[in-house]
């Protein structure tokens, strides 16, 4: 009886592939083994890494499937690994206490113009920051930086980021000829983020803060793999539209085991110069609600603030040029709560 039910557990499961080696499971592969006892049925599946997640989908089938076995009374699927208690290693090296991600599901909510102030804000309280421009789409923050000069080369071929307001930079943008149009493949995306990392004279950091494109899109997945990243930080505005997005790239992030450090609900609210009173353009609270839903923290709010676009385009951040202003005060208070998590 036992035999019978071992032999249609293999010819179910070698109907399914292990998505990393795309082998079958089957006793030639050496990556399944059954054992079955009065009708108990234990499963082991040989897996590489620790990324039981892409698993899921065939362990719930399998299961299902061998749960129909005439005789079977329980089915157990365990995935074991050689290299199970070791953490992959991770292909980008830098020598950063933290790497924060900054994301969001919609593009031109706003996740440059955080990078660069949170990023200053960190600097302000203390903190040895770098900060990467990752958009291999549009990259924005030399100039939201001020900066217009391209980085040097050390004696080691190393990229030297380029410094202002006490902040190291570098951008995809430094290694991509300004005019020629990029069409981005995968690898492509890993190797110029690679570039990034290993390829530059960071120094060590505290911080390093990473402008990222929007979207779910090679870039995030090529640093949620490769990176020892802290965790992200995901901008939103308030409204639905923007909020259906943000969704996708929080779950995203859950996937792929990258912590949410929190949310931000950037341009909440524009209060009117004329009447002094708080509009709610793109609705109100959204952000919030979202937090509360999913379970993540709440960083804060900025406004919609005309003096805050014009400060950005022309290169110099608010918290430098209007450190101790209402917008900056938000700033550094997010700057303060991320730096508390982090070190919790
Ligand atoms: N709170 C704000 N108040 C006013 N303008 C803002 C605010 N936040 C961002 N902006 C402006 O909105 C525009 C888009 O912002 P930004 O480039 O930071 O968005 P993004 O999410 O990085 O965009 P992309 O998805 O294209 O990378 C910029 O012109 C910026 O100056
Ligand atoms: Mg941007």
């Amino acid at each position: 009886m036992s035999d019978k039910i071992l032999s249609l557990i293999y010819t179910f499961s070698k109907k399914f592939s292990d998505p990393k080696t795309n082998l079958p499971f089957e006793r030639q592969n050496n990556n399944i083994s059954a054992i079955v006892k009065d009708g108990n049925v234990n499963i082991f599946l040989q897996v590489t890494g620790n990324e039981s997640y892409i698993y899921k989908d065939i362990l719930k089938l399998l299961k299902n499937n061998i749960a129909q076995i005439p005789g079977v009374l329980s089915v157990n699927i365990a995935l074991t690994s050689d290299k199970n208690n070791e953490k992959p290693e991770k292909k980008f090296k830098i020598d950063a206490k933290n790497i924060i991600a900054i994301a969001s599901g919609k593009g031109g909510v706003g996740k440059s113009t955080f990078s660069v102030n949170l990023t200053i804000a960190l600097k302000s309280i203390g903190k040895k920051v770098g900060l990467l421009d990752a958009d291999i789409y549009g990259p924005s923050i030399p100039r939201m930086m001020g900066i217009s000069e391209k980085p040097e080369m050390n004696n080691e071929k190393k990229l030297i980021p380029v410094e202002n307001y006490g902040v190291k930079c570098m951008s995809i943008g430094f290694i991509l000829d300004n005019e020629a149009p990029t069409i981005w493949r995968g690898p492509m995306v890993m190797k110029a983020l690679e570039q990034m990392f290993n390829g530059v004279e960071w120094g060590n950091l505290d911080y390093l803060i990473i402008d990222l494109p929007p979207g779910t899109g090679d870039a995030q997945l090529s640093l949620a793999q490769n990176s020892k990243l802290s965790g992200s930080i995901v901008i939103s505005t308030p409204q639905e539209i923007a909020l259906t997005d943000a969704r996708k790239g929080i779950n995203m992030f859950k996937k792929v085991d990258v912590k949410i450090l929190g949310i931000v609900e950037n341009m909440s609210y524009f209060v009117c110069d004329n009447c002094n009173q708080k509009h709610f353009i793109f609705s109100k609270d959204g952000v919030k609600k979202e937090s509360e839903n999913f379970k993540i923290p709440y960083l804060g709010n900025i406004p919609l603030d005309k003096k805050l676009r014009k400060q950005s385009d022309e290169g110099r951040p608010s918290i430098i040029d209007d450190p101790n202003g209402e917008i900056s005060e938000k700033y550094i208070s997010i700057a303060k709560k991320v730096d508390l998590g982090l070190q919790g």
